[in-house]
């Protein structure tokens, strides 16, 4: 069971949960076996080799279900390679750029810090305007954020790739094939 890798993910409308499922499969086509969850569902990590997490961004800060998980699994995470992945704006152009710099909650920091992942990655990610509710609708308006599908699947399947070849490289026995 060794060569496991959890994808754990917190979504509102499904759009990072995608993301999720695609580096599920890059992780899986590499060889590597990998369960892809919300993250509320996840209560422990002993068969997991490696954690990917990732949320979707709500006004700067992370789904709850996702810092929930970061905060009762520290332990556990601190003692496997761990990459964390934000997915939130929508534009076109660099999403950190976008972000004017953002990367990762300031809350949440503390705990980066000491679980001192491998990579923390922004992702552009995706807005369906049917699919939200007025306040939000209004918030979007506010900001200016265009709607629609701006997650670059590229930059996840090579972000994936170089996770499962670090992974492979860490310990070539865990491969499958
Ligand atoms: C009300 C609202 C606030 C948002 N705030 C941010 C934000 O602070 N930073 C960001 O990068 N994206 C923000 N977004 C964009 C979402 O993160 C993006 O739509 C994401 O792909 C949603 O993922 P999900 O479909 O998994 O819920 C916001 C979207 C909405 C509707």
């Amino acid at each position: 069971m060794d060569s496991q890798v959890l994808v754990a993910y917190a979504t509102k409308y499904g759009g990072t949960a995608e993301i999720a499922e695609r580096i599920g499969q890059v992780l899986r086509e590499a060889g590597l076996r990998a369960d892809v969850h919300p993250a509320d569902r996840v209560s422990d990590l002993t068969p997991y080799k490696a954690v990917v997490l990732g949320s979707a961004v709500y006004m700067f800060r992370w789904r709850k279900e996702a810092a929930r998980f970061l905060r009762a699994n520290e332990k556990a995470l601190a003692e496997r390679p761990v990459w964390l992945f934000s997915s939130g704006p929508t534009d076109e152009g660099d999403p950190v750029e976008l972000t004017e710099g953002w990367r990762f909650p300031k809350a949440l920091q503390p705990i980066a810090d000491r679980i001192q992942p491998r990579d923390v990655a922004v992702f552009h990610g995706v807005m369906d305007e049917k699919k939200l509710n007025p306040f939000e609708k209004w918030v979007i308006k506010n900001v200016k954020a265009p709607m629609g599908d701006f997650r670059d699947w590229d930059t996840i399947t090579a972000w994936a790739t170089a996770i499962a070849d670090g992974l492979k490289a860490s310990s070539p026995q865990s491969r499958t094939e």
